[in-house]
């Protein structure tokens, strides 16, 4: 891929005096956005003016955005225009009440015409209809004729429902009449000839939540150029899709299905070039597959790829192939991309594993609807939700689906399916922070700025209250309760990168005042919640001691970096962490890893990570500018901001982390380090949970009381061989009972292919022991049981040697009645709700099972 544009880009406003900033990652620390959407996202705080702004004024980046969700959200046009994508990037320049309109047209024509070389003759510009000074600058440069006034829909330019916003004025390319011929090819209609490619928005205002708009500080500079469009100009090619960005990847589709690719024909290949993009960075920058929230929206352009990818005959993954071909692709310049390539392909396969086995099942489902459906008649909203729920189909996936016939969903039925998740999901979107927005505290910050930490050196010290907040976050004089407090410096630690904040009690002189409940930092501020047992008064001075258990709390948290080090040691080098949690007590680090750990990586890495505590490793803290720090190899997190200079955590050559916690002095001090539990968080993401200091010498002392207990419950010195001769007798036992048959006296209903078919309702005994005992006197068994008792259903099904699973059996039973389940291919269970469908649910057991034991020839 040509990586001319963005380096002359952005060395085109460097020597205009703008500093570069790398791209900011795809999810903004900003509650109010799905996914980062403009280059301007970045600097939001700027504009707005709730952070100062930087000495040099003037910005410019190339920034990764995405827009399939939220405000801007073209992922339902992907594939079947020449210009949408969900993933693209936008170079931008922006000027923070430095320049306003005038340099930001001559800039912006500079680069057109000189740096890109467009001829004045192909060139177009837009203004909005009621701003004549853009029109006037404009004229300085363009004939009036290609001046064209808009409306706020097509120029006036804001982030989302909330934040900043201005007028805006456009450049667009004639592509010429020769290859345009649509109805809609006239200059504001909707075709292709008239190609926009650059956005000036001229920031004057910021919208608040009631609608309203205010001025900002300083009207300021913010503009946005696709790069993808670009380059496609510049090759001459009439779609994105053709030029060197998308081809290779398309390529790479036609080689996979081995057919030919055609402008016209192409939307599934387009589909999947631009979603493995998206999908590629997405898991690289640490979002992974959910079923809620921005994992959701990743779960839905990968689903909608394979879709697209079945339409074109695949049945097994193959997007992962195409996420290799984009880091390959990519990774020159995101360098992330190539080291955890290997992972995210992983990842992507994984994902794709689970929605090949129901596709086919859900795509028959969604056919036989679609052919009894009567003419003008929308698509039934409840097949739509079964689709959905039971087959992972997401609302807009099978509106693509029906984007052809021009069928819409029965909506309102839809809606009154979704309601219960709908509850759920937005359940967990509260929380993000948004809440304490109300607080005094950009107030404070404009008061006294940022206050000062020193608790690297103290874990006592005294200070002024420079400030009090109640429970509400708003100022007060005086503290008798519960609330805040802001010191001029502190020793008590905030919370971040997963350490919990202090603890710690103040006093004036001899005198407890209060406890220290937590602290944390908000807008750059570090206060402490506190319980104050006397009147606090603002401007007195306190004695701050920093609780104990931050001894124990560094303990925890220096353990996690030696985890992370023996982590990639070990597991290799596409470890990274994706979250974690400090505590006093334990610790948790989530990490990216394709797979479960085996007992035997578990065991190396807990000893790996104890012989770096018994090695002494003295604790090196440094400060660094930041690329010094990224050369000596120090690991960051992705998504962190950091500074100019970093923080820079050390053990030895073994483990080298950007970090601003605190940390034991040497290794020694953490004690012993014990695993208590790994587990999956999400699809690519594994989590350990551990202990170490205190509450490690406390583990291993409860581990060794309850394997006392247990030599004592089994009488016998050697703990193994007494859970050996148990499991013995139990077996021995099974068999007994399995001999008897007066507890399984099941008939099957029929026999086909050699496959016992057992379906019944059962009134007494556990289902699931004697599904257990029947495949133990069965070669080739189906068995479904169902028990009903004071209104509840419960089922269970077992299958072996017969071709069809459990799990899928279970859940089209129970779907029947009200009900959901599912399990393993051979072992599933359910309940179901409505007692009088169990009559048709045992008949449509039978139907099932006799279906799939006869189709398999
Ligand atoms: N923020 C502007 C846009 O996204 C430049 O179009």
């Amino acid at each position: 891929m040509n990586t001319d544009i963005r380096d002359k880009f952005l060395n085109f406003f460097k020597s205009k005096g703008h500093q570069i900033y790398e791209s900011m990652p795809l999810v903004p620390d900003d509650a109010s956005l799905l996914f980062t959407n403009a280059g301007m996202v970045q600097f939001k705080d700027i504009f707005t003016g709730k952070i100062p702004t930087p000495t040099t004024q003037r910005a410019t980046s190339a920034q990764l955005c995405i827009r399939a969700g939220g405000k801007h959200n073209d992922l339902e046009n992907v594939g079947y225009t020449a210009r949408h994508h969900t993933l693209f990037e936008m170079l931008g320049n922006f000027s923070f009440g430095d320049y306003f309109k005038k340099d930001a047209i001559a800039y912006a024509w500079e680069f057109v015409t000189k740096e890109l070389g467009f001829s004045k003759d192909v060139l177009y510009v837009t203004v909005h209809q009621d701003d004549d000074e853009a029109f006037n600058l404009w004229s300085e440069h363009i004939d009036i004729d290609r001046i064209k006034k808009m409306g706020d829909k097509d120029n006036f330019w804001q982030m989302g429902d909330t934040g900043p916003c201005g007028p805006c004025s456009e450049i667009f390319v004639d592509q010429g009449e020769e290859f345009f011929h649509s109805q809609e090819d006239y200059f504001g209609g909707d075709g292709d000839r008239f190609l926009e490619i650059w956005n000036l928005v001229f920031m004057q205002y910021e919208r608040s939540a009631d609608g309203k708009l205010h001025p900002l500080p300083k009207p300021s500079i913010d503009t946005g150029m696709g790069l993808e469009r670009v380059q496609a100009l510049l090759e001459g090619k009439r779609s994105n899709f053709d030029s060197s960005i998308f081809m290779p990847l398309i390529q790479e589709v036609c080689k996979i299905t081995n057919q030919a690719y055609s402008y016209e024909s192409g939307a599934s290949f387009r589909v999947i070039a631009d979603h493995a993009r998206a999908v590629a960075f997405l898991l690289a920058q640490g979002v992974n597959f959910d079923k809620e929230g921005r994992g959701y929206v990743l779960r839905r352009i990968l689903r909608r790829a394979v879709r697209h990818g079945y339409l074109l005959g695949l049945n097994q993954p193959f997007l992962y192939h195409i996420v290799e071909k984009v880091c390959d692709q990519m990774g020159g310049h995101y360098h992330y991309l190539t080291q955890k390539k290997q992972a995210i392909s992983q990842q992507c396969k994984n994902e794709e594993t689970r929605f090949f086995e129901t596709i086919e099942s859900g795509m028959e489902m969604f056919k036989k609807e679609l052919e009894s459906l009567p003419k003008n008649t929308p698509f039934s909203g409840e097949v739509a939700f079964k689709l959905y729920d039971t087959y992972g189909f997401p609302l807009d996936l099978t509106q693509d689906m029906l984007r052809d016939k021009k069928i819409a969903i029965d909506m309102e039925k839809f809606e009154s399916c979704m309601q219960e998740q709908k509850k759920r999901a937005k359940a967990s979107w509260k929380g993000s922070g948004d809440e304490i927005k109300n607080g005094d505290f950009i107030e404070l910050l404009n008061r006294f700025g940022s206050n000062q930490f020193n608790g690297y050196e103290y874990s006592n010290f005294s200070s002024k209250v420079l400030a009090l907040l109640d429970e509400n976050y708003k100022e007060v004089k005086e503290l008798n309760n519960s609330g805040y407090i802001l010191f001029e410096t502190t020793p008590l630690y905030p919370e971040s990168g997963g350490a919990i904040g202090d603890r710690g009690e103040l006093y004036r002189g001899e005198k407890k005042i209060a406890d220290v409940l937590d602290t944390k930092k908000y807008f750059g501020l570090n206060i402490s919640q506190i319980h104050a047992l006397d009147t606090i008064k603002v401007n007195e001075i306190l004695d701050i001691v920093v609780s104990s258990l931050r001894d124990e709390i560094s303990k925890h948290h220096s353990a996690t970096h030696l985890l992370h080090a023996s982590l990639r040691k070990i597991l290799g080098s596409h470890v990274s962490q994706a979250g974690s949690l400090v505590e006093a007590t334990r610790l948790r680090f989530d990490f990216s890893h394709p797979k479960a750990l085996s007992t035997e990586e578990l065991e190396i890495i807990q000893e790996e990570v104890n012989r770096l505590i018994l090695k002494g490793i003295e604790t090196k803290t440094e400060l660094l500018p930041i690329q010094e720090a990224k050369s000596k190899g120090a690991m960051a997190l992705f998504g962190e901001k950091y500074g100019d200079i970093v923080r820079v955590i050390s053990f030895d050559e073994d483990s080298c982390e950007f970090c601003g916690g605190i940390h034991i002095k040497n290794t020694a001090n953490i004690g012993s380090f014990y695993i208590t539990k790994e587990s999956g968080v999400s699809s690519g993401v594994r989590r350990i949970e551990a202990v170490c200091g205190r509450a490690g010498y406390e583990w291993g002392k409860n581990a060794l009381k309850t394997l006392e207990n247990a030599r004592g419950v089994l009488k016998n010195q050697d703990i193994d061989a007494g859970i050996l001769k148990l499991k013995e007798q139990i077996k021995e036992l099974k068999e007994k009972i399995s001999k008897s048959s007066s507890v399984v006296d099941l008939k099957p209903i029929e026999q086909i292919k050699g496959v016992n078919i057992i379906i019944e309702k059962i009134q007494s005994g556990n289902i699931k022991e004697i599904i257990d005992i029947a495949k133990n006197n069965n070669d080739k068994i189906a068995i479904l049981l169902l028990q009903e008792e004071y209104g509840k259903i419960s089922l269970a099904c077992g299958v072996k040697n017969a071709p069809l699973k459990a799990g899928e059996w279970i859940k089209g039973v129970a779907n029947i009645m009200q009900g959901q389940g599912g399990g393993r291919d051979d072992f599933a269970t359910a309940a179901g709700k409505d007692i009088d469908k169990i009559k048709e649910a045992l008949k449509f057991a039978q139907d099932f099972a006799r279906e799939k034991i006869e189709e398999r020839d």
